[in-house]
């Protein structure tokens, strides 16, 4: 029996490491999330795109990622037109702790930032900031998170991450929109998956606060009636386990609902060695509006 590569059960295999340093991002369940995707479609659309696992993974032969953050877009915008150029960016600030104090570095150019946002900037603060959490001020957008412990990756290792991310991110499009305008975009047959900030868990990171899902689960309603596949990841901790119980989902919106798992976490494990807990397993919930 010959076996296409087109087949059900095609697998996708994530970078393998990150280009920007991203708390919350899809990574780790990459591989596990984009099984569940239909093997034909025609767009991939990566409407809430943070740091891209998702998209990085799939790889689409054509694609649109997009966020409404506006320096996080000309990154993605600098690593497709320019990507020596991205690699520039990073240099020119990374450099600096060659002979200069990291936190004094971190901090200058987070001033910077936030005088005025821009990719550059930016690129460095995600790779250096403390546990990569990308946070605002509701008021004024202002960043506050602080130098991170770690030493940012070497100027060689970000580089080889640009070539491969560059390779695997060819055909896609990077705009930076709203996602019910990139919604807007999608045609029958195109497949969009779904990363929201989720209001409950993450109040200030990446502008959660003003996030409304109902208006999402209408997108994503509409986009079903015109015969557009939509998975939707929802946070799968217990924290807000419950999170969709109270909205009104319309009725037969989704189709399968999934608990995507890459094992048990290792503390957990060790701790907890003989009981096993299903609480305790380190999963994402997906939410397909069709059938895997
Ligand atoms: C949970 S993060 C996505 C993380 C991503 N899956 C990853 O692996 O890094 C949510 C993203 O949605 C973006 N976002 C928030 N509100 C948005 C909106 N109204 N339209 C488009 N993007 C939005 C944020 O800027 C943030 O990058």
């Amino acid at each position: 029996m010959q076996l296409s590569l087109d087949s059900k059960f095609a697998t996708y295999t994530p970078p393998k490491s990150q280009l920007l340093k991203w708390v919350g991002n899809k990574q780790r369940f990459a591989g596990e999330i984009a099984r569940f995707f239909p093997t034909e479609f025609n767009t991939f659309f990566e409407p809430f795109l943070g740091s891209g696992a998702i998209i990085a993974t799939v790889s689409p032969k054509k694609g649109i990622g997009s966020d409404v953050f506006k320096p996080l877009m000309e990154i993605w915008n600098k690593l497709k037109l320019d990507p020596n150029g991205l690699i520039e960016w990073y240099a020119e600030r990374r450099n600096r702790l060659d002979n200069e104090d990291k936190k004094k570095v971190y901090e200058d150019i987070k001033a910077s930032f936030n005088l005025n946002h821009n990719g550059a900037d930016f690129l460095f603060l995600t790779r250096s900031c403390y546990g990569g959490i990308i946070r605002f001020r509701k008021s004024d957008g202002f960043m506050s998170t602080p130098c991170g412990v770690h030493n940012p990756i070497a100027v060689q290792t970000f580089a080889k991450r640009v070539v491969e991310w560059n390779n695997r991110l060819k055909n896609v499009e990077f705009l930076n929109i709203d996602y019910k305008d990139a919604f807007d975009l999608a045609k029958e047959g195109d497949l969009i998956y779904c990363d929201p900030p989720y209001s409950h868990s993450q109040s200030i990171l990446y502008g959660a606060q003003d996030f409304d899902l109902k208006s999402l689960l209408v997108k994503i309603q509409e986009a079903k009636n015109r015969g557009v596949k939509v998975a939707l990841s929802i946070d799968g901790k217990k924290k807000s386990g419950n999170y969709l119980c109270e909205l009104p989902i319309p009725e037969n919106l989704f189709e399968e609902e999934i608990f995507v798992s890459v094992g048990r976490s290792m503390l957990r494990r060790f701790q907890m060695e003989g009981k096993t807990l299903e609480s305790e397993l380190v999963s994402d919930r997906l939410l397909l509006t069709y059938s895997s």
